[in-house]
């Protein structure tokens, strides 16, 4: 049997606005093998976002369990969890949140400098090499190109050696051009480095390239659990 890295246990969410409670999600359960890659498909507004928020221990839920290793997440003060976050999960944003004051190497290495690890810049310079962004170590967010932002990102999300990587949208905001070749390097890296990739997405080229496709709608798991694509 695979073990498991993530196990999530009937979560549920609302959200008030205003005088309304809006479940948002409702009983989901599922679990991630250690190494797989499973996307989360659904439609615009159907809590992809909220559900990696509470996976990735951003946000807490009404109901339910996340055992990340085995241990629960939910029950974890921000204290606890600030270094697991940092050590034990990347994250690949839509709109790449890289730090516009810093450049390029900077970007890569924050994540690592936190821990204080001596190799911060070695490990940097190793991940831009692989991107192919070697020769853009100084330059600066503005002066690159979307698909080159997400490189970027998706490098610092990987400097910690993370087992588990979260994306949500991460080809969003990129021409088809540029999503081609950010879905081509997750998958490689995804390979290389044996890294479990958990990836929201209503990109169906990203969905074909997964060991497993679970599918987000009216707040619950379609067929929890079953291969969709
Ligand atoms: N902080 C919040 N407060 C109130 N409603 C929210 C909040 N975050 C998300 N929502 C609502 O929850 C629903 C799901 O949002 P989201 O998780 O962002 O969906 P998706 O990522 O699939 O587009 C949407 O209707 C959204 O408006
Ligand atoms: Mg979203």
């Amino acid at each position: 049997m695979i073990e498991n890295i993530l196990e999530a246990s009937g979560l549920s969410k609302s959200y008030r606005i205003g005088k309304r409670q809006i479940k948002i999600l409702e009983d989901i359960s599922f679990s991630v093998g250690k190494g797989e890659f499973v996307v989360i498909e659904g439609q615009s507004g159907s809590g992809k976002s909220t559900l990696l928020s509470l996976l990735s221990g951003l946000d807490k839920p009404d109901t339910g369990s996340i055992r990340m290793n085995g241990r629960d997440i939910v029950e974890l003060s921000e204290d606890q969890l600030a270094p697991i976050r940092n050590t034990h999960i990347g994250f690949i944003f839509q709109a790449f949140h890289l730090v516009p004051s810093l450049n390029s190497l900077e970007n890569v290495m924050f994540p690592a400098e936190l821990n204080k690890d001596p190799e911060a810049e070695a490990k940097a310079v190793r991940l831009l090499e692989r991107v192919g962004l070697k020769d853009r170590k100084t330059s600066m967010v503005h002066q690159l190109s979307g698909g080159e932002k997400q490189r970027i990102a998706i490098c610092r999300a990987l400097i910690n050696d993370p087992p588990l990587v979260f994306g949500d949208e991460p080809t969003g905001n990129l021409d088809s051009a540029n999503s081609g070749r950010i879905i081509d390097l997750l998958v490689e890296l995804h390979k290389e480095l044996a890294t479990t990739l958990v990836i929201a997405t209503h990109n169906q080229n990203i969905g074909a390239r997964a060991d497993r496709c679970l599918r987000l709608k009216d707040g619950r798991l379609d067929a929890a659990g079953i291969p969709t694509c």
